[in-house]
């Protein structure tokens, strides 16, 4: 898709749909629509007035125009956003998504669309381009019959007055990020055999080349050097072996970050049977995108490589399969991770929290201060808050309302659990220093006590994307599936990061 400046009036861009934001109880009596109305032949104002479109949020109108309506469109989308007070940058976004995807079943090929948003030109277009992007991505890639093969070839971005250098520098930011969003879902839908965890650093290493990024790849071996017991542990029952990915990127004229380096560490196993601890049948296949973590790491890596912020950012995505066998890990085993604690692990299915124990320790020792790690650790954390909100925990709270207030901004929920050090007594060992689980209660909170282990002396957020990594319908904005959800927070973060850095 091809996405450029709509310049001059919105009904004087060549195309053959305008989709166009409509709020809830607008009528064409005034304003914009009314302007629009015109060249439109009074269709906005006989639709409205007919109240077949109340703007609601999700609500669209489709319209055929006449030939004697005299803007160059033939085609006309209304999309309902809801009320005009609570529109903002992410509502942009997902009203251009519900553009693309509703015109595109239309058989249309080129649009402008026109968000309606007043404030920073450069930020609503990246909005809408972002959404737009999202929007076009499917999870049929496999398919080879039945494959949505419509495309809207050509888009374009009206913003009323403003400057276009502007609008087409969001255009260019927003593309980048819809498309580490799409790289991010193509790989979380990657069925296990298609994604191990060496492809998975094999995927890594292209992103780095092509995003300019160091990268680094441990294989089992150093791991074994590293003394990463409790990653090593999850991957003795597959028959691939485990991967630790280490991206960095480093800025030519690098603004010295007062509070170090930051860093994303993301769950990356390929599949999650459960190991010993098997997992019922039931859904199993889903277990294919236990990797989300590491893929939003990676992703974010990608569109920061792209994007060029002034401060450094380091990725650390430890990439395992958890597979039974005759060499698996058993429950009542103990492990040692590289930090020297002991682990019991009570139950192989809590395996995220093993991995992630030892990238975190990683990451500390390559520099990291501030450390973000995400993860689809936990079942418990759909009971607690469903698929709206994502969990977010941790020992730092500068650093979590940094992600709260950066996810507000993009369109992306976390809510905060608590992380008291009361509920650390829940994963003491009767035999080692701590254990894997934590009993049936809070065990979204058990297992972030766990990770704060190995978070010492670090400024530690932990997001649990497990409930939100995965929709199990499709949206007006976006398809079921893979969500994408952390990647454009994390890239939100680093943005922020760097103007401050950079003013200061
Ligand atoms: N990968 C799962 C968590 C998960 C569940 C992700 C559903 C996405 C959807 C994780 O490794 C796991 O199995 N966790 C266990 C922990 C338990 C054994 C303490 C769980 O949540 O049941
Ligand atoms: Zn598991
Ligand atoms: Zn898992």
């Amino acid at each position: 898709m091809q996405i450029e400046v709509a310049s001059g009036s919105i009904q004087e861009t060549n195309v053959q749909a305008l989709a166009v934001a409509v709020f809830k109880d607008e009528k064409a009596d005034e304003g914009f629509l009314k302007e629009l109305d015109g060249p439109c032949g009074g269709m906005i104002k006989s639709v409205l007035d007919s109240e077949e479109l109340k703007g609601k949020e999700g609500e669209t109108a489709f319209i055929h125009l006449s030939e004697t309506a005299n803007g160059k469109a033939r085609r006309l989308l209304l999309v309902g956003v809801g009320d005009r007070s609570e529109y903002n940058r992410a509502s942009v976004s997902e009203m251009a998504g519900a553009a693309v995807r509703t015109l595109r079943g239309k058989n249309v090929k080129s649009i402008a669309v026109a968000p309606r948003l007043d404030g920073n030109a450069e930020d609503i277009a990246a909005a809408a381009a972002e959404g737009a992007v999202i929007a076009t991505f499917d999870l049929d890639k496999y398919r080879t019959v039945d494959k949505e093969e419509r495309q809207i070839e050509r888009l374009a971005v009206f913003i009323d007055g403003a400057d276009s250098g502007a609008i087409e520098r969001g255009i260019r930011r927003g593309q980048i990020i819809g498309e580490s969003v799409n790289f991010t879902r193509d790989m979380a839908n990657e069925p296990g055999a298609y994604l191990t965890p060496t492809m998975m650093a094999d995927r890594a290493r292209e992103v780095a080349n092509e995003c300019g990024l160091s990268i680094d790849v441990l294989d089992e071996a150093r791991m074994e050097q590293e003394g990463m017991g409790s990653l090593l542990s999850v991957s003795r029952g597959s028959d691939e072996p485990a991967k630790l990915i280490i991206l960095k990127y480093s800025p030519v004229n690098e603004d010295e970050d007062s509070k170090g380096l930051l860093s994303f560490v993301g769950k990356g196993i390929t599949f999650d049977s459960g190991g010993i601890s098997l997992k019922p049948g039931e859904n199993m296949e889903l277990m294919k995108y236990d990797m989300t973590g590491g893929a939003t790491v990676i992703g974010a890596m990608r569109a920061i490589g792209k994007l060029k912020p002034s401060i450094s950012v380091l990725g650390v995505v430890p990439c395992s399969e958890n597979l039974p066998s005759g060499k698996a890990t058993k429950p009542g085993d103990v492990v040692r991770a590289m930090t020297g604690k002991t682990i019991e692990v009570i139950n192989t299915d809590a395996e995220g929290r093993l991995i992630l124990a030892d990238a975190i320790a990683y990451a500390k020792k390559l520099g990291a201060t501030r450390i973000v790690d995400m993860a689809t650790l936990t079942g418990a954390v759909s009971i607690a808050l469903g698929d709206v909100n994502a969990a977010i925990l941790g020992t730092d709270q500068e650093l979590i309302d940094e992600v709260i207030s950066a996810g507000k901004e993009v369109g992306e929920k976390f809510w905060q659990l608590p992380l008291d050090k009361e509920y650390s007594k829940q994963i003491k060992s009767d035999i080692a220093d701590i254990k894997n689980v934590g009993g049936r209660k809070a065990g979204t909170i058990t297992a972030a006590a766990f990770l704060k282990e190995f978070a010492d002396g670090v400024a530690w957020a932990h997001l649990d994307i497990a409930g939100t990594a995965w929709g199990d319908e499709a949206k007006p904005f976006r398809s079921k599936g893979p969500t994408g959800i952390a990647v454009r927070t994390l890239i939100k973060i680093v943005e922020r990061e760097a103007l401050k850095t950079a003013k200061t």
